[in-house]
């Protein structure tokens, strides 16, 4: 889930800044509030949250009559083992999006360098922190990062934010493409943001974590809250040298992670069976964007737990296709919010065969229509 509408990029009016808020979309094209809706704008682990965890919560009630103990590293501990980096190398946040905003306090006031369309959260935290931003656009359809034009960006640049795989496009930099723009970083003294939250949703071949070696200058954010489907608990992680992580864990407010989420980490990320459910659905589902492509529809390269439709020449076609889908249920997650694709295309997860059935029929309807 994207956080509550705070955008600044060019929104239409009367489209909520945030796609998967299904109220004001729902009454935006005139549909009852109960409308059954599936909601294939949230990027998040269709599985849903470990069956265990519902119980787990129930008995955890002493936690919260206490305060977190800044002193208990287990969630460190076990990301660490998780990463296979030393724990002076982790620090524990309140969601990939705490991470993003430490990473732009330590740089308040410098400049920064943010690829669209991506997330807006890296432009939004940069402004707060009073960062100058430059932007780098990656071109439709492919949406493909070229590595010589962000090599030259990074000249002057305090902090690079890149999103891998990114959202919306679903496009990887390939490793070797980071490496490269990494010692281009240490030249230039800039700070490389990579922001990972989808990650596990990818064939996990090519991590980053071995950069973290090479330089100093690597972050590498991580969330929990997709691959679990827990956006509520505020989980996720940096990972970086240890001096910059000490440098942005005296950023951060006390207490900022929950006594739940902290005790949380351990035990979710120890769910083996649920790792390899998670595993099975997406090589069962890995298909659906080149089933959509089959139907005749623009998709570019996804690696991963969703895709980018283009909706048709502009955003009033790709708005049409959004209200037909939705009239059949299916909530898309529209653009208007990510500079470069001003509300033309249309952004879709990855959900259940059964789902992904539907919206492949309601595609082809579409199409014939
Ligand atoms: C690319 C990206 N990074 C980070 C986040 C924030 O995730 P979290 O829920 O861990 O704060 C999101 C949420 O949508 C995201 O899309």
């Amino acid at each position: 889930m994207t956080p509550p509408a705070r955008t600044d990029a060019k929104n239409t009016p009367d489209w909520p800044a945030h796609g998967g808020r299904i109220a004001p979309l729902l009454a935006r094209h005139g549909l009852p509030a109960d409308h059954p809706v599936i909601d294939f704008s949230a990027n998040l682990n269709p599985l849903g949250p470990p069956t265990w965890l519902g119980d787990w919560l129930a008995g955890a009630d002493e936690s919260l009559s206490r305060y977190p103990d800044p002193d208990d590293d287990r969630a460190r501990r076990a990301i660490a083992a998780h990463d296979g980096v030393a724990p002076a190398r982790v620090l524990v946040t309140n969601g990939g999006i705490e991470a993003i905003h430490l990473a732009a306090a330590w740089h308040a006031g410098g400049r920064a360098l943010v690829i669209e369309p991506s997330f807006s959260e890296y432009a939004l935290a940069s402004r707060r922190h009073g960062i100058d931003v430059d932007r780098l656009a990656l071109e439709a359809p492919t949406f493909r990062l070229d590595i010589d034009a962000a090599e030259a960006a990074l000249a002057g640049v305090d902090i690079a934010f890149l999103c891998r795989p990114n959202n919306p496009s679903g496009t990887l930099i390939p490793r070797a493409d980071v490496a490269r723009l990494l010692a281009r970083a240490d030249d230039t003294g800039t700070t490389l943001v990579v922001d990972e939250a989808f990650i596990d949703f990818t064939e996990r071949e090519e991590r980053l974590t071995p950069l973290l070696e090479r330089s100093r200058n690597l972050l590498l954010l991580r969330s929990l809250t997709k691959l679990f489907d827990v956006p509520g608990l505020r989980l996720g992680y940096l990972l970086g040298a240890p001096e910059a992580v000490a440098k942005l864990a005296a950023l951060q407010m006390p207490w900022s992670i929950n006594a739940l989420a902290l005790a949380l980490a351990a035990p979710l990320l120890a769910d083996r069976d649920y790792l390899a459910r998670t595993r099975a659905w997406l090589a069962a589902e890995r298909d659906l964007p080149e089933r959509v492509r089959a139907l005749g529809y623009t998709v570019p390269e996804t690696h991963a737990n969703f895709l980018l439709l283009r909706g048709g020449d502009d955003a009033s076609e790709a708005g049409a296709l959004f209200a037909f889908l939705l009239e059949r249920g299916l909530l898309a997650r529209h653009t208007h919010g990510f500079p470069g694709l001003d509300g033309a295309w249309l952004r879709l997860a990855l959900r259940s065969s059964e789902d992904n059935a539907r919206l492949l029929e309601a595609l082809a309807a579409w199409r014939r229509s």
